[in-house]
C-alpha cells in the first residue's frame, strides 16, 4: 500500500485539536492507518489524578484494536514541540507490542519529521517472544 503520509499528518493534526489536556496544556495528536484502509484518530485524555492520562498514541491503538482491527500500516504523532515529538516509554511498549514494524512518522507542528518503527523506539523491547522459554 502507497502510504499518504501529508494526508495522514493532516489527520493527526485534526486529532490533535481533540485532546484533553487541561491540565499540561500540551495537546497530541495521532492517527493510525489500517491496512484496509480505515483511519483511527487518537488525542490524550488527561486526568485529574495525573497518571490515569492516555497519550494520543494508545488513544488511537485502542481505537483501532477495539474496532476489530489487527493489522495496522502507518502510524502518525504530532505535537507542538521543538522537533517531532517523542513518545512516551509507555506507548514505545504498546506499539511493540501490537505492531513492531509499523511504519511509524513523527512530526511537529511546524513541518518536521522523523520516520521510525517502535522496534527502533524500543531497542531490546520486552516483547511477546520474551515469554517463551
Ligand atoms: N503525550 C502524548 O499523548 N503522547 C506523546 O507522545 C507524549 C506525551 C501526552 C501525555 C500528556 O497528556 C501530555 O502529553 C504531556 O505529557
Amino acid at each position: 500500500m502507497i502510504i499518504d503520509y501529508a494526508a495522514l499528518v493532516a489527520e493527526a493534526r485534526i486529532a490533535r485539536e481533540r485532546a484533553y489536556a487541561p491540565y499540561s496544556r500540551f495537546s497530541v495528536g495521532a492517527a493510525l492507518l489500517s491496512a484496509d484502509g480505515r483511519i483511527f484518530h487518537g488525542c490524550n485524555i488527561e486526568n485529574a489524578s495525573y497518571p490515569v492520562t492516555l497519550c494520543a498514541e494508545r488513544s488511537a491503538f485502542a481505537a483501532a484494536w477495539s474496532a476489530g482491527v489487527r493489522e495496522v500500516v502507518a502510524l502518525a504523532v504530532v505535537a507542538d514541540t521543538a522537533g517531532p515529538v517523542s513518545p512516551c516509554g509507555m506507548c514505545r511498549q504498546t506499539m511493540f507490542e501490537l505492531a513492531p514494524d509499523l511504519a511509524v512518522l513523527l512530526a511537529n507542528l511546524g513541518g518536521h519529521e522523523q520516520h521510525t518503527t517502535p522496534r527502533e523506539l524500543l531497542p531490546g523491547g520486552f516483547g511477546p517472544d520474551s515469554l517463551l522459554k
